[in-house]
């Protein structure tokens, strides 16, 4: 569980929109919205995503005091893999899922690359990943458990793109 990254605060146009990083304190929120966002990729989306949430790097976004989404980030490797990003239903398309995609990406200094995997028909994620300079790099075919195809995407670390 990571404790690396100072929270930070960012306004919209709301109220506050606070990124910190996840603790034990956050497994049941990631229970509860990995089981709704990620159920029909399998029936232990709850209990994957809480495993990786044990053992990833993580981040939760909170307003007004309520948890509203999560991102975990594999640093395992060389290669850091956005292993979930999950925002609550109702408060999609707020610019969320960017605020914590931006929170992964602070944290990638060190990675040769970042990559990410998500369903091909999933709109939402693959708008977020590709305005984010993401690139499609494979189609893979019957990916998740429920035999949805995934695109597996990439791109070079921040700190790893060459100067201009
Ligand atoms: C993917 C996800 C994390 C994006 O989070 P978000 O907070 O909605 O992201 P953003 O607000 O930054 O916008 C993402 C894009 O999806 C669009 N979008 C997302 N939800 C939307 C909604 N309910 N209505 C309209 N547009 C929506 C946004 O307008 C934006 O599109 P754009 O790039 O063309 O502007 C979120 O949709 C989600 O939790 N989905 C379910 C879980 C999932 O599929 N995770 C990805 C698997 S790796």
């Amino acid at each position: 569980m990571c404790k690396h990254v100072a929270s930070q605060t960012i306004r919209q146009s709301a109220s506050p929109l606070t990124i910190t990083p996840l603790t034990a304190s956050d497994l049941a929120f990631v229970r509860a919205l990995s089981t709704d966002a990620f159920g029909e990729f399998g029936k232990y989306a709850g209990r994957n995503t809480v495993w990786m949430a044990e053992h990833h790097r993580g981040w939760v976004a909170t307003q007004q005091g309520r948890r509203i989404g999560f991102a975990l980030l594999d640093t395992s490797n060389r290669i850091f893999e956005v292993t979930a990003i999950a925002v609550m239903p109702g408060e999609r398309g707020k610019g969320i899922g960017q605020a914590l995609l931006h929170a992964l990406e602070r944290a990638a200094s060190g990675a040769v690359e970042l990559r990410a995997r998500t369903a091909d028909a999933n709109v939402a994620a693959l708008s977020l990943f590709l305005r984010n300079g993401f690139r499609i790099k494979n189609r893979l075919p019957r990916y998740y458990a429920n035999m949805y195809t995934a695109y597996e995407m990439s791109k070079l670390a921040p700190s790893a793109e060459p100067r201009r």
